[in-house]
């Protein structure tokens, strides 16, 4: 399979309860788990939400499948490579801003899994509270090999270079400027046909859901037709098939004697999507002033704190700016929630330099950060015509918890030793 072929059909909306079969006739009518299903197929239920949750928040979808997923021997600890997880201590909590030049590409042969690089995260995946975020690099496609993650859930924002996730519930491709829902425990594959690379924010929480939109309305933002699910897609293959998982915070492998991508049919409201950045209704002021950042929200995972979310996804893209008599880019801040951010393409409005596509910075609890030295002077000078921002796409995750990062984070040799230099050369306010 390469990325030019057999282009994936999807159906549109976020956490529908769809029906979808690969061969017509797969599921069964009426119930979930007949006692003789159709084709011999095996019933299996995927539950990303306890049994328990309420209607409105419970996930899961049934699965029929030509083997059944038990079907396999004991899993072995696994290389870690780059791969971190709650807890995370390999640091001692750090307040200093931070910020990483972009992350090279692959040059020795790489996969998805094996180029997946974890920065940092807060939380643990056993307490269902928190988040890894990691950044990966890609030359070359799983092949005989699956991932899946027990873990959490994966937000994967493409930045560089097309990428095929082929999962056991149909198939997605992506580009920069998508981004890519995998519920936890949905096994895939990822193919690429050249570098990749992108960011991943692992959730270790509830499982993300569109915003509330309060006085918004009932439009805007992340529309949830523009939300698109595979439909279902599998493959016959009897050859031997790695399958790798994180659980409990660390890599373990098995070995199938076929492909887990198996599934003929499905149906249920748990499922992989993929949403595409540039269909995000932004609103921003029509009058003055800077809105919070959470007007931009595409996703939230809420926490048990209402309004208090475990980790919000929130985009930056192309805009009009129209505000009047207004510092336009957000002015300097200090934010209980931590703040990780990445860029997919252009610049980011509140920095001049040193903010590249495929790089990082990060500003954890209470931290003050804000526009630097250029972007104030630009901003303060600015005359204030409607402007288009356009040609970029930054993104944030922000999170009720401080993020700590990974050795290999602080030790890496992107990490910008000189970060705070761009807040250094402010001038005194005259008070007269
Ligand atoms: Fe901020």
């Amino acid at each position: 399979m390469t990325l030019q072929n057999n282009a994936p059909a999807y159906l549109t909306g976020f956490g529908n309860h769809f029906a979808t079969e690969a061969v017509s006739g797969a599921l069964p009518v009426g119930q979930n788990s007949p006692q003789k299903t159709p084709m011999g197929l095996y019933a299996e239920q995927l539950s990303g939400t306890a049994f328990t949750a309420p209607r409105a928040e419970n996930r899961r979808s049934w699965l029929y499948r030509l083997r059944p997923s038990a079907q396999h021997g004991p899993y072995q600890p696994f290389d870690q490579g780059q791969v971190r997880s709650g807890p995370f201590d390999e640091t001692p909590p750090n307040p200093n801003r931070m910020r990483w030049d972009p992350l090279p590409l692959a040059t020795a042969p790489t996969d998805w899994v094996e180029g997946l690089t974890t920065y940092g995260g807060n939380g643990e995946p056993d307490h269902g509270a928190g988040s890894g975020i990691h950044l990966y690099v890609a030359n070359r496609s799983m092949t005989d090999r699956v991932f899946y993650d027990a873990d959490g859930e994966l937000l994967i924002v493409p930045q560089e270079g097309g990428q095929r996730f082929v999962t056991e519930m149909g198939v997605i491709d992506a580009q920069p400027g998508h981004i890519v829902l995998i519920p936890r425990g949905v096994r895939f594959r990822v193919e690429v046909d050249g570098p990749v690379r992108g960011y991943v924010c692992e959730n270790y929480g509830a499982p993300f859901r569109l915003p509330d939109l309060g006085p918004i309305g009932s439009n805007g933002l992340a529309n949830p037709r523009d939300f698109e699910t595979p439909v279902a897609w599998y493959e016959d293959v009897d050859r031997p098939t790695q399958c790798i998982q994180k659980y409990g915070g660390k890599l373990w492998t098995t070995t199938f004697d076929h492909s887990p991508l198996d599934v003929v049919g499905w149906h249920g409201n748990l499922a992989p999507c993929r949403y595409d950045t540039a269909r995000f209704n932004t609103i921003n002021t029509v009058s003055y002033d800077h809105p919070d950042p959470s007007i931009f929200t595409v996703l939230t995972s809420p926490s048990d704190t209402h309004g208090t979310a475990n980790i919000d996804f929130v985009i930056f893209p192309p805009r009009w700016m129209v505000a009047e008599h207004t510092f336009r880019p957000p002015w300097f801040h200090r934010n209980v929630m931590s703040e990780f951010m990445g860029l997919v393409t252009g610049a980011y409005d509140a920095k001049a330099g040193g903010f590249a596509p495929g790089g990082a910075s990060l500003h954890n609890r209470m931290s003050g950060h804000g526009p630097d030295q250029a972007s104030y002077d630009g901003a303060v000078k600015a005359e204030l015509k409607p402007h288009k921002v356009e040609n970029t796409l930054a993104f944030m995750f922000e999170t009720r918890m401080p993020i700590r990062v990974t050795k290999w984070a602080q030790e890496a040799p992107q990490m910008q030793l000189d970060y705070d230099d761009v807040w250094s050369g402010f001038t005194k306010g005259q008070v007269s």
